[in-house]
């Protein structure tokens, strides 16, 4: 299915944000994920739970069901699963049945963001999940409120959107215009499983944008502007700004502010999106913290409108005609190639 030439949808052998820790309380939600709906609540400890959602007897979702305890009974016959998944009561038995179980999703919370790994429950490695401080979080930078957003299209274009950058100036203009966002040449680093794509400017007007981030912002500032793909489950992007370099030295650095995006498969052709955004620099001000919440929310709505607006032709796959790159789309295709390695590396 496009982009890609194999006929498989998710890799499944990745950590995913499920949901926000706030979404997650001692009411059990559900949530389509790749394809399958998963129940989401917390125990008596407050740990975050994630069970298959369907009740294997009739498969009714059991977000239908309620609370026992820890446990969830399922709403149509009563039928009783632990957090682990097992079935510990059939009201019409006396003994519970091994056969009636749910899958246990190996959970990780991190940061405001609740994990789940989709792939083999053995092979479920915390420390795959990756670093939040790289991108700001979980340590001492701000970050406006998580929020999530549901995107009518598939994940994988939600990750090219983000590969390329130099639509900024042009769908998202209203806010940020900045030329050297889409007239610097783009390179490619890649590092194992994780790829940054950067375009660095090392003299250019400051912009707007620059001086609103930074109002003592000199005329001529220097730049990467970066986007860190870290697999198919978390993305980060966004400008590195320093004074403009001078005399072959860098000039003085100031700030840093990157947009954390998690993508999380729901069905083929829609997904869940979880983003922030973070910075380095005036931390404490509240009133930028506002402004920002505010723009990132209307940015990343622009691209939900885009995206979505594709996905609606792209039923017609077959009839379409062919997609035509130019060079600035390098990223997201060397990307594209890094997941379809992926998918056909796992079993059909
Ligand atoms: S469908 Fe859940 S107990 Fe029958
Ligand atoms: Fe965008």
């Amino acid at each position: 299915m496009y982009p890609f030439s194999v006929d498989r949808n998710y890799v499944r052998d990745s950590w995913y944000v499920a949901a926000l820790s706030s979404e997650v309380s001692d009411n059990p939600v559900d949530r389509r994920i790749l394809g399958d709906l998963v129940l989401l609540y917390r125990d008596s400890n407050g740990d975050p739970v994630a069970l298959s959602g369907l009740c294997p007897h009739r498969r009714l979702p059991l977000r239908l069901g309620k609370r026992v305890g820890d446990n969830v009974q399922c709403g149509y016959h009563g039928i009783t699963f632990d957090t682990g998944g097992n079935c510990v009561s059939v009201p019409t038995q006396e003994k519970p049945s091994e056969r009636l179980s749910l899958h246990k999703y190996p959970v990780a919370e991190r940061w405001k963001w609740i994990w789940i790994w989709t792939g083999d429950p053995a092979d479920a490695d915390p420390n795959l999940i990756p670093d939040h401080r790289e991108m700001g979080l979980e340590g001492d930078w701000e970050a406006t409120p998580p929020e999530y957003y549901h995107v009518a299209a598939r994940s994988q274009m939600l990750i090219e959107n983000l590969l390329d950058l130099s639509h900024i100036s042009f769908l998202h203009g209203d806010y940020i215009e900045d030329a050297a966002w889409y007239e610097t040449p783009v390179t490619i680093e890649r590092d194992g499983d994780r790829c940054v794509a950067s375009r660095h400017t090392p003299s250019s007007r400051s912009s707007d944008f620059h001086r609103w981030m930074f109002p003592d912002a000199p005329d001529l500032v220097g730049q990467d502007l970066r986007t860190v793909f870290l697999g198919p489950a978390l993305t980060y992007s966004g400008p590195v700004v320093r004074e403009a370099a001078a005399n072959g030295s860098n000039g003085r650095y100031l700030g840093t502010m990157y947009a954390a995006h998690a993508i999380t498969p729901e069905t083929p052709r829609s997904s869940h999106y979880f983003s922030t955004t973070t910075r380095d620099f005036r931390t404490d001000d509240a009133a930028m913290s506002e402004e920002l919440h505010t723009m990132d929310i209307a940015v990343r709505n622009q691209d939900l409108v885009a995206l979505a607006a594709i996905e609606a032709e792209l039923h017609r796959e077959d009839s379409l005609p062919p997609e035509v790159s130019v060079k600035a789309d390098n990223p997201a295709l060397y990307v594209r190639r890094m997941i379809e390695d992926r998918l056909r590396a796992q079993p059909a």
